[in-house]
């Protein structure tokens, strides 16, 4: 794929200097599978108005039903959060299960920076610069075992802190899951922070998931809990209505969800003149991921 990398459109300017990452930034293209080992430094093929969200954009228009449902919840009642200390319990089939602190996780994991496309199932998306690492590798730490076949994920539960678990329009705690290749899969990371600043709370501080070929509800925030299974385990919206949120949820844009299309979506920011773009398939992350789905019926399996 030609390298359109424009760096001066991009992080010099925006990343702050003390961070230290190691600059591993790409979309569709750059890691096709098996083609970039290691600490390879990719470019990033960029469309040439492909830019990242404004940092305003994409820390004041969320989705985090702990804090209520509407876009500007997250922002205004997410501080109240307490996200140090923070601890992830592995468990499952796993060699190693146990409580592992964020802060000693993060010893071991090597940050890095990537750029995604993220397309929520409501059809409305962003280009969003995440630091984090690769999931693969979190799991690698715990020692995943033969047998294992899922990863289930959990959110904390705390209502004095998150209000909207105050209500019951989600079974909390929210669940999310992921088939084991997939979670394995090099383009699957557990985020940690945004143009290289710590994860904002409403964003799901100190570490939530991104599968970026996915739509965005897969994408779990403040997670506490992760678990291997040899079952497919349960998911909130697939809980919720199992007829308009599959398992899957890979993005589409010829499997309609039953009350709008998902052919195109709104990218967000620019006002009035916020524009609607075609939606890719596996959001643009077809020639990396297609291969996890060889054989299956996309349209049965949502
Ligand atoms: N994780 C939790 N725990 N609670 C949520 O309500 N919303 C999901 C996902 N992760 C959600 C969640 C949905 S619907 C989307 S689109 C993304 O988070 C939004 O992520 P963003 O706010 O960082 O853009």
């Amino acid at each position: 794929m030609a390298n359109r990398f424009k760096p001066d459109l991009t992080w010099a300017d925006a990343t702050p200097e003390h961070v230290f990452l190691n600059r591993r930034a790409f979309m569709a293209g750059a890691v096709a599978a098996g083609g970039i080992a290691g600490n390879a430094v990719a470019a990033v093929p960029f469309e040439e108005d492909e830019k990242p969200n404004a940092w305003e954009e994409i820390t004041q228009y969320n989705n985090f039903y702990e804090f209520g449902t509407g876009k500007g919840d997250p922002a205004e009642y997410a501080e109240a959060l307490t996200t140090d200390p923070w601890e992830i319990e592995i468990g499952g089939l796993v060699d190693k299960p146990g409580t592992y602190s964020f802060k000693d996780i993060m010893k071991e994991m090597t940050v890095e920076e990537r750029i995604y496309r993220f397309r929520c199932v409501e059809a409305w998306s962003m280009i969003i610069p995440w630091n984090g690492f690769e999931l693969a590798d979190l799991l690698n730490l715990a020692g995943v075992q033969d047998g294992a076949k899922y990863v289930a994920f959990e959110t904390l539960v705390r209502p004095e802190e998150m209000w909207g678990q105050q209500r019951n329009y989600i079974d909390w705690p929210y669940r999310e899951g992921l088939r084991l290749d997939e979670a394995m899969h090099p383009l699957t990371i557990m985020a940690t922070g945004l143009y290289g600043k710590p994860m904002p709370n409403q964003n799901g501080a100190p570490i939530r998931l991104v599968v970026p070929w996915k739509y965005g509800f897969k994408s779990i925030k403040s997670i506490v809990k992760i678990t291997l299974t040899d079952e497919q385990p349960q998911t909130s919206w697939n809980m919720l209505q199992p007829s308009e949120y599959g398992f899957y949820s890979n993005v589409n844009p010829e499997v309609d969800h039953p009350r709008w299309s998902q052919a195109s979506e709104r990218r967000v920011g620019g006002g009035l003149l916020a524009r609607r773009v075609p939606t890719l398939m596996f959001n643009g992350y077809e020639e990396e991921v297609s291969g996890l789905y060889e054989g299956l019926n996309l349209a049965k399996n949502f």
